[in-house]
């Protein structure tokens, strides 16, 4: 009997939901949440808030986009955590609720293993490419940067992660510096077009292992730009692009150097690739190289599936549920680590 999956995703400022028929694809809706572009970052308030008004038209989306009527569903599956607990909230009080009055199980389901899962994606007629376990994978986005052994669907080994800041909030950081609006990754992706990536230099940190460290690079570009502002007022404006490129030339210099050394370490032959900051051309291209200098068979997900999505949700719900591996109704959101 085919299993049908209702997902949520609602763990920071993108209300998502998506159905899958065993493990394929249905539909997979997302609405960004547009009120935060003015404070330069999310607002947890106003996440939540928003979340409450958006779930439902986006689940109804969601199923009437499938095809398949509610009654359908095998089981409601949600992120549990991590992320901001008020979002969380909506989400999962939802799933439940929604579930109870179908009469049908709930999962609960990690956000960083379900990153790694978005590469196992696919929709109808689509061929199966996933990758093989274990496997490399290189986690990055707004609130984590890791590097994991794959194991299988709910067993990541992290091997290195970064100490302070995550890749994707230095890139929303150097973004707010610069005067960009929020979030900050896509739009230096897109202005670093333009630029040279050589063109200036900074500070890259020297951390033992497959550790990172990204706090040293916002000082770095704090500080070369308050000297650079006092001669010339309109620094900023006149090198927009040549900032933009060697910002996040740096930044993915310093994630394929630890990346390159796990591969080294661990002699895996696969690679893959999460999280929002995947989206980025420069490191998609990075992990290319890598792929290409040690011969592995490299995964990359799609551009819909790298920022916060729900069929990454459904997709390790569906493993989840091979295992009846249901939560109890009194499950609980958390904001951090894994419980
Ligand atoms: O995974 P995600 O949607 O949310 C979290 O779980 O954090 O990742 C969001 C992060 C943001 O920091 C955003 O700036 C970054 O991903 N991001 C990018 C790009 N697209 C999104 N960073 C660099 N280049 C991009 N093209
Ligand atoms: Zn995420």
């Amino acid at each position: 009997m085919d299993i049908y999956i209702l997902a949520i995703e609602s763990s920071c400022d993108d209300t998502s939901a998506a159905v899958l028929r065993n493990d394929v694809l249905l539909s997979n809706v997302i609405a960004n949440q547009k009120v935060h572009h003015e404070f330069g970052g999310v607002v947890p308030e106003l996440a939540s808030r928003a979340h409450q008004q958006n779930i439902i038209p986006v689940v109804e989306a969601a199923i009437r986009t499938a095809n398949i009527d509610k009654k359908d569903l095998s089981a409601v599956a949600f992120t549990r955590g991590p992320g901001l607990l008020g979002s969380l909230m909506v989400g999962v009080s939802f799933a439940k609720s929604f579930a109870w009055s179908l009469g049908i199980p709930i999962i609960s389901v990690d956000h960083m293993q379900a990153h790694i899962m978005a590469n196992f994606l696919r929709v109808e007629g689509e061929e199966k490419h996933a990758p093989e376990f274990p496997f490399l994978c290189l986690t990055v986005s707004g609130g984590h940067t890791q590097i994991v052994k794959v194991n299988n669907p709910f067993d990541g080994e992290i091997i290195g992660k970064t100490i302070d800041d995550a890749a994707g909030e230095t890139f929303d950081k150097a973004a707010k510096i610069l005067g960009l609006p929020y979030p900050g990754g896509p739009v230096i992706d897109k202005l670093a077009k333009e630029g040279d990536p050589k063109r200036f230099s900074f500070a890259k940190p020297r951390i033992p292992d497959f550790d990172y460290s990204f706090s040293g690079l916002k000082t770095s570009i704090l500080y070369f730009l308050r000297d650079e502002l006092k001669k010339d007022n309109d620094f900023i404006e006149n090198n927009k692009a040549d900032l933009c490129a060697s910002i996040q030339f740096t930044i993915v210099d310093i994630l394929k150097e630890k990346v390159e050394k796990a591969i080294q370490k661990t002699k895996l032959k696969t690679l893959a690739l999460a999280g929002g900051v995947s989206a980025n051309s420069e490191l998609r291209t990075a992990m290319k190289d890598l792929a290409e200098k040690y011969g592995l068979d490299l995964h990359i997900p799609k551009m819909s599936y790298t920022t916060d999505n729900a069929a990454m949700i459904g997709m390790l719900a569906h493993f989840h549920y091979l295992k009846k591996d249901f939560s109890d109704w009194d499950v609980t959101p958390y904001a951090t680590g894994s419980n």
